[in-house]
């Protein structure tokens, strides 16, 4: 593990000499059933092996000291554990700011400071919730620094806590959910309205998962994520005025479009309507990946892309250009946005002996459309937050 040798000795020169613990925390990837968390639908995301890793120590005094590798312009952010409100010159250590406090407010007892060294493999602002995959580190650092007494669950949602009310951005469980319970090998299918959830293992044979990179940076607080959300809650309210219904995600499609009039706005038709059938593309993907049958799960990850560009508009050109000229390709199953959209990454599900044409393709197509250049990674499915020290 030359890498956390050499962060070991990052450490060391950042902080000085100390004995330390290592831990890692996941990025993710949707496989589909997307923006269906807010709107109580099933997703069914996976962990993947780019992450953040941790190096910690406990301190005697109360000073938290915080350094990230790729931040490294920033320097050493340091604060008290009385300092812990959001400090927008605090930039990426607010994420380790919101858990401290929400923990603590929750009655766990962190009772000194510490030292905390991060480097992220996850490209930032990919849309693989490089946030969210620092939350859980830092749930998972805490946890074990001062032997909280938390559960797997109780990390997550405070994950999405400090996303929600420290943070700013709606989201709703799924990246943090993903990230905490990522099993290698293993997508979950997670029903978001009971948080009832299935590892189903995932056997592609042939096949591999390709994310590409749209290099489109984007930050979710200043997106129209939230204004998306608020939309599928200004048509469920309408909805609700005929229907029993507490989310979208409890409706299937002939029973939307029988009551979808009640909606009238044609674009909050649209954006209810992508919640609804996603959720029920979600479903079906997941039973027909356990039935090993890749072709029919691949057509239902291109007429995912397709609601996400028509209905629910959070493409664009970078997102399109990639995903559409990805399904073109030979060897190609299908391919569509994942995340929160607006840039960010597609996947696609490539044939691993096409996958040095399919790529050579869809970068010269982007090339062209967009000018810039895309990045293409394989995805491997790895475990979710964990102490690396044994
Ligand atoms: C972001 C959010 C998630 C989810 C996705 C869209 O990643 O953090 O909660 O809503 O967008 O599916």
């Amino acid at each position: 593990m030359t890498e956390l040798r050499e962060l070991n000795t990052k450490y060391a020169d950042v902080f000085g000499p100390r004995t330390v613990s290592h831990y890692f925390s996941p990025g993710r990837i949707n496989l589909i059933g997307e923006h269906t968390d807010y709107n109580g639908g099933h997703v069914f995301p996976a962990s993947i092996t780019y992450g953040t890793y941790g190096l910690a120590s406990k301190r005697d005094d109360d000073k938290i000291l915080v350094y990230s590798t790729n931040f490294e312009e920033i320097g050493v952010v340091s604060f008290t554990l009385d300092e812990l409100d959001y400090d927008k010159n605090a930039n990426w250590a607010n994420y380790v700011k919101g858990m401290v406090l929400k923990l603590k407010e929750a009655g766990h007892k962190i009772d000194s400071g510490f030292e905390l060294l991060v480097e992220g493999t996850i490209p930032n602002g990919a849309g693989l919730s490089s946030s969210a995959s620092l939350e859980l580190l830092v749930g998972v650092v805490l946890e074990d620094l001062f032997n909280l007494d938390v559960t797997r669950l109780e990390l997550v949602q405070t994950g999405k806590k400090v996303e929600n009310e420290f943070i700013g951005v709606n989201s709703g469980i799924m990246d943090q959910f993903a990230i905490g319970f990522g099993e290698k090998d293993h997508a979950i299918l997670l029903d978001t309205n009971t948080l009832d959830y299935e590892m189903v293992p995932v056997v592609l044979g042939d096949y591999a998962v390709v994310i590409m990179n749209t290099n489109k940076r984007r930050e979710l607080a200043d997106s129209k994520y939230n204004e998306r959300r608020s939309e599928c809650e200004k048509a469920l309210e309408l909805l609700q005025t005929e229907l029993d219904i507490q989310s979208l995600g409890e409706l299937d499609e002939k029973t939307f479009e029988d009551h979808e009039h009640l909606i009238g706005d044609p674009t909050l038709i649209k954006r209810a309507k992508h919640a609804v059938t996603e959720n029920e593309r979600t479903l079906i993907a997941k039973k027909e990946l356990v039935a090993g049958n890749l072709e029919a799960f691949g057509k239902l990850l291109n007429a995912s892309h397709a609601s996400l560009k028509d209905d629910y508009e959070v493409t664009g050109i970078e997102l399109d250009t990639l995903a559409e000229t990805a399904q073109e390709q030979a060897g190609c199953l299908g391919a569509r946005m994942t995340g929160a959209g607006f840039g960010g990454c597609a996947i696609a599900l490539v044939k691993e002996d096409a996958i040095p044409t399919f790529k050579n393709n869809v970068y010269d197509e982007y090339i062209k459309v967009v000018g810039y250049a895309p990045d293409f990674y394989v995805a491997h499915i790895g475990d979710g937050s964990r102490k690396l020290d044994k």
